[in-house]
């Protein structure tokens, strides 16, 4: 099945069986290896890219159901790494092994997106991707960096 969408600003087209995770299709059909695959099950976040504007997993949405969409990976966030997000995390050396960042960095523009001032329980509750190195303390700081 011809599956047709956005990425990064960019019309595709790709011929894939349409149960494919979105997740595969960034990776292996579009080789745009920023967004990681880290449980396949929706748990982690590392995989996190946007959907028409909002924070998804990716390795847990169809290809088809992106169909006619716009997908944004860590690559189309902002030319040079100049998104605020990404700013603040360059600021605070917020990445350890760096591994899930990508995922957080997507999760997190989408947050301050909806609410630009997060409280530390705002970002407790909203922000659920998990990072292996705990580099919790340092995503917080960079967090209220980005919102200020
Ligand atoms: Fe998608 Fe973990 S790889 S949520």
């Amino acid at each position: 099945m011809k599956v047709d969408f956005t990425v990064n600003g960019s019309a595709r087209s790709i011929d894939v069986d349409p149960a494919t995770p979105l997740l595969w299709v960034i990776r292996d059909y579009l080789k745009l290896k920023g967004t990681k695959f880290g449980c396949g099950v929706g748990e982690c976040g590392a995989c996190t890219v946007h959907l028409n504007g909002e924070a998804v997993r990716s390795c847990i949405t169809t290809v088809d159901s992106v169909a006619g969409g716009s997908v944004t990976s860590i690559e189309g966030l902002s030319p040079n790494h100049s998104h605020p997000v990404q700013q603040a995390w360059i600021e605070h050396a917020v990445p350890q092994c760096g591994y899930c960042q990508s995922g957080m960095i997507m999760a997190v523009s989408d947050i301050l997106a909806k609410n630009p001032s997060p409280t530390d329980e705002d970002i407790d509750k909203e922000l659920t991707n998990i990072c292996r190195c705990g580099t919790y303390p340092r995503v917080r700081a960079a967090i209220h960096a980005a919102a200020a």
